[in-house]
């Protein structure tokens, strides 16, 4: 992709195209590559990392419509690529009402791009740290009816919000903006993955801390069961990606090391 337009060769790294990288997608640029080579070297099995979060997303989404969910709120985003929220969504419900949000201006073009000529599902750019914007902006009102129950979708987003006072008010105030019946389904660089080489860890989140805008906060499974209180945790509660409902086999590097599948994941019903 760092063919064409002209000038893509010099664009500083995004977290979108980095995480676009590792899931071996096509919409990067030399310099997100050159990051996240350097994420990879400290943390090899970032790739199946990845590839185990959209994996749990599309099994998470595939829970909520089968729960009856007609709409879903995509919070970060990211670039979409194969199976994502609204390919997943509409496949049985092609009604099904999807918005991405994400601060990257390429990760919501390229999604737009996607979206054409679906009447159902937009992106728009916003940051998620002013949930206010996010709510009542036109076409998050225009596509959605926040009257009734929505998926809203955390994943692999709020570890980008490193104050914790401000993630989990973040968190809080979307959950009191939706109406009951609603879901919260996130996932979460899990700070038990990389303990007791934390030095690895502070390495991958200087990467993110110099080459992008977005600082990087890995948590504890108790603080990622914070993010869901209030609400009701399905079983089988907060754990590692490849445990929650699990369809497939698991990966053998999981099996035998599950804090290397990196981060904690749940799904919240609002009641
Ligand atoms: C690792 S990707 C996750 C993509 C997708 N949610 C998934 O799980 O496959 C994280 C995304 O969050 C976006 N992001 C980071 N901080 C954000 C913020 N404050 N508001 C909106 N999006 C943000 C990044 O641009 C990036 O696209």
């Amino acid at each position: 992709m760092d063919t064409a337009p002209q000038g893509n060769a010099q664009k500083p790294a995004t977290a979108a195209r980095m995480y676009d990288y590792y899931l071996g997608g096509i919409h990067n640029f030399p310099a997100d590559r050159e990051a996240a080579e350097k994420v990879i070297a400290q943390f090899p099995f970032m790739p199946v990392l990845a590839r185990a979060n959209r994996a749990f997303l599309r099994r998470g989404v595939r829970h909520l419509v089968d729960a009856g969910v007609r709409q879903f709120l995509d919070l970060g985003s990211g670039i979409p690529t194969v199976g994502n929220v609204h390919e997943i969504a509409q496949e049985n419900r092609p009604d099904t009402r999807v918005v991405y949000v994400d601060i990257d201006p390429v990760a919501v073009a390229e999604s737009l791009e996607i979206l054409d000529g679906n009447e159902w599902a937009t992106a728009v750019r916003a940051d998620l740290c002013n949930p206010r914007a996010v709510l009542d902006h036109s076409e998050v009102r225009r596509v959605l009816d926040l009257d009734q129950p929505i998926g809203l979708v955390m994943a692999a987003v709020l570890h980008f919000v490193p104050d914790d006072a401000e993630a989990y008010d973040v968190v809080a105030q979307f959950v009191s903006a939706l109406a009951p019946g609603s879901y919260l389904l996130a996932s979460h660089i899990a700070a038990e993955s990389f303990m007791p080489t934390s030095d690895q860890m502070k390495t991958a989140s200087d990467v993110y801390q110099r080459r992008t805008t977005t600082p990087v906060a890995a948590r504890t499974r108790s603080d990622v069961q914070r993010f869901f209180a209030g609400l009701e945790l399905l079983e089988p509660g907060v754990v590692w990606p490849h445990e929650w409902r699990p369809d497939e086999d698991v990966p053998a590097e999981f099996a035998d090391n599950p804090q290397h599948s990196g981060g904690w994941v749940g799904v919240g019903r609002k009641i």
